[in-house]
Formats: C-alpha cells, sequence, structure tokens
C-alpha cells in the first residue's frame, strides 16, 4: 500500500493545491493462456494487489500536468489536450495522454484539463502489466472526475486502443481487462473474442502463487511482440483456404493437426501450434481448478512453458532457468513464464512449505549463471481498479 498522505503532501507540493479524487488499478499476472488474446483464444490471469495509485484534480483550462513519483526526475510534464501525439521524450506521460486520445477518436471528449500524479509498486518493464495498469487507472480517474459514462469494460478497450494505436504495441486485451475487472482471490477466465467471462475462485489449498522477476528487461519486446503477432496472422491467412474460421484459436488441435500443412513453412506453423494448443490447455487447466486438481493445473502450466519456448520462442534462458529451478522441487506444482516474454517474470504455483527450498535455489543458482539478482513475491490477488477516494 502506497503513503497516500505522502502523495497528497507531492500532490500539493507540484500542484498548488488539493486533489479531488484517488483511483487505484493493480497490476497482472496471468497464470496461463499466453499470446492467445489475440488469436480469438482464452486467457486466465489475475489482478495483483499491487498497482498504481492516482491523484486526479480538475483544472479550468485545456492544459494536462503529470508527475510520477517514480520519476521524479522527469519533473511536472504538460499537455495540451489538443494535438495529442505519441512523443518518445515525453516518457511515461505517452499512456495518459494516448487515453484521453483514445477517447477522442471514439468521441468523447473532457470539457477541460487536469493535474494528475501517480505513484505505483509494479516492478516495471517485468511483464507484470504497468502500462496497462496505467491506462486503465486514467481512464477510471478521468471518466469519475468529468462523470462520462463509461464502464470498466469501456476503460480496458480504451487502454488497449491506447496501447495499440498511440503507443505502437499490437497488444490484446488481456492486460488492461484484468486490471479493470479482476477479483479478490480469484482469476479471470476470459474468452477473449467475445469478451464473456467468469470468475474462478483460486482455492489452492496449501499452495501459494509466486512470481519470480528475472530482471531481465528486453529492449526489442514490441518489435518481437509484434512479429509474433504478424506471424499469426500469415497463418490464419493460409489456414482460411482450408478452414471456415475467423481467429486462429477457432481450431481444435485436431483440426489444426489435420490441415496445417497448408501453411507451409516450419516456423509459421510452430507459432500457429503455440496459440491453437495454449488456448486448449487455458480451458482445460480451468477445469482441473474448478475440480481442485492443483496437479494437473500445474502440468498444464509446464507444458504452457515448453510450447513458449521451444514453438513460440519467447522464452529466454533466465527465465528458462528460473522454471527448471521450481521444475527441480517436489512442492511445486508448475511454473512457467508469464506475459509477453522475452524476460521478465515467470509465475509457479508452490506448495507453502516449499517457497523456502524454491527461494534458497534461486538464491544459490540465479546469480551465479546468470549475473543477475531475482525477486520472488508470493502474490496476493486483488480487486481489479477502482476508486478509493
Ligand atoms: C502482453 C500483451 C497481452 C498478451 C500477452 C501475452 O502482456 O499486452 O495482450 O498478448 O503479452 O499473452
Amino acid at each position: 500500500m502506497m503513503d497516500i498522505n505522502a502523495m497528497k503532501k507531492a500532490f500539493a507540493d507540484a500542484f498548488g493545491s488539493q486533489a479531488d479524487g484517488l483511483c487505484f488499478a493493480p497490476g497482472r499476472v496471468n497464470l496461463i493462456g499466453e499470446h492467445t488474446d489475440y488469436n480469438g483464444g482464452h486467457v486466465f490471469p489475475c489482478a495483483l494487489t499491487f498497482g498504481i495509485y492516482g491523484l486526479i484534480r480538475r483544472r479550468n483550462d485545456r492544459t494536462m500536468r503529470f508527475y510520477s513519483m517514480n520519476y521524479p526526475d522527469a519533473g511536472v510534464i504538460e499537455s495540451s489536450l489538443d494535438g495529442l501525439q505519441y512523443d518518445r521524450a515525453a516518457s511515461w506521460t505517452n499512456y495518459p495522454k494516448g487515453v484521453i486520445w483514445a477517447m477522442q477518436q471514439k468521441n468523447i471528449q473532457i470539457p477541460s484539463g487536469f493535474d494528475f500524479l501517480i505513484d505505483g509498486d509494479i516492478p516495471s518493464g517485468a511483464g507484470l502489466s504497468s502500462s496497462a495498469a496505467l491506462e486503465v487507472l486514467t481512464g477510471l480517474a478521468v471518466r469519475d472526475t468529468f462523470g462520462l459514462s463509461l464502464s470498466m469494460i469501456d476503460l480496458a478497450l480504451l487502454g488497449q486502443k491506447t496501447e495499440n494505436d498511440f503507443c505502437g504495441l499490437s497488444s490484446g486485451i488481456m492486460d488492461q481487462f484484468a486490471s479493470a475487472m479482476g477479483k479478490k482471490d480469484s482469476a479471470i477466465f476470459l474468452d477473449t473474442k467475445k469478451l464473456a467471462y467468469s470468475y474462478v475462485p483460486l482455492a489452492l489449498r496449501h499452495a501459494q502463487i509466486v512470481i519470480t522477476n528475472s530482471n531481465v528487461k528486453h529492449s526489442l519486446v514490441s518489435s518481437a511482440y509484434n512479429e509474433r503477432r504478424q506471424q499469426c496472422a500469415e497463418a490464419l491467412d493460409r489456414l482460411k483456404t482450408r478452414a471456415d474460421i475467423r481467429e486462429l484459436c477457432d481450431l481444435k488441435p485436431s483440426q489444426f493437426e489435420a490441415i496445417k500443412d497448408v501453411i507451409g513453412d516450419p516456423l509459421i506453423t510452430r507459432r500457429a501450434k503455440h496459440a491453437i494448443y495454449e488456448n486448449d490447455r487455458t480451458v482445460r487447466a480451468v477445469e482441473c481448478l474448478k475440480k481442485n486438481d492443483i496437479k494437473a493445473f500445474g502440468q498444464l502450466m509446464n507444458a504452457s512453458h515448453i510450447s513458449l519456448r521451444d514453438d513460440y520462442e519467447t522464452s529466454c534462458p533466465q527465465t528458462d532457468l528460473l522454471v527448471e529451478i521450481a521444475w527441480s522441487i517436489p512442492g511445486v506444482y508448475g511454473s512457467r513464464i508469464t506475459g509477453g516474454g522475452f524476460g521478465g517474470c515467470t509465475v509457479s504455483i508452490i506448495d507453502s512449505d516449499a517457497i523456502g527450498e524454491y527461494e534458497a535455489k534461486v538464491d544459490e543458482q540465479y546469480e551465479k549463471e546468470t549475473g543477475k539478482k531475482a525477486q520472488i513475491y508470493v502474490a496476493s490477488v486483488g480487486d481489479g481498479a477502482h476508486r478509493i477516494e
């Protein structure tokens, strides 16, 4: 939990007045269903209690002023409501600016600018969706300040539009949806094609969700991510000549096996295979969890990692090592890389009694083999974005 009083003081120091509202939006961890959300498949994320807090105050002119307690050196960054454009130099403020731009694109105009101060505790660049949290937070704070009639799902979609069309990452809807719609102690089983969802209680008995940050941040994430998306689109085009489908995940694994030769390119075939089998694994994993079969759930997580490592190629040696350390411990049910990939975090389901052994092994091996320190967090699953004051 942030120090809200320190935030209020910083707001007064930066903007010379008190804020009108305080909101929160969480980061997320995805348990299974990776790189399926832009292929019409299922995902199974949950919102974390880590997140971003934002204080907002309405202004009487067309200026927006932004300040982040996480980037104090950047100082107050200003922008007009008019003529919004992505600007590298505007650093983190491209996300909140992008949300206002996305609203304008949908003909949602706000009458004046605002002052906005944020402070967050999501490790950044770790694949826990700090950018989605910031988008959803901005949408919520602005919605409440100006009385806009937008649902939480609308805010998630505006966040995705910001990411795709303002910031240039062709991401799916999972991260923003999880941040906007999360529920304490539950994961969200989301069909990304229909945006139909249900909550599944995380009854993990004596086990916990453990997140391990590899501290590998890849600078090429967005180009490699967009390339994967492009490869899936290519596979879809070719498969469409043999099957009446709109998205890759419309195919079951057996249907894919029967027609995959039409793709005619081994790399593109492996990309499509990952998405289609991962979607199937996700649906099965949710069934296992509902039946309290954590062991089977964990095995599907492991299979997800192998597929991301070998077929989708979004893992890296450091996250592979973390997962292998986890797999070597008897009390670990499952472990895999989570999020967009190319570094970032792993997620594991670990019996409470085995967490100490896992921590000790990571401590002993990870730095020795990679030269980096890993951070381990026992996750608590919280509610989606909401107003606090
Ligand atoms: C990133 C994207 C999501 C999703 C994941 C991979 O987090 O923002 O939309 O595609 O990668 O599952």
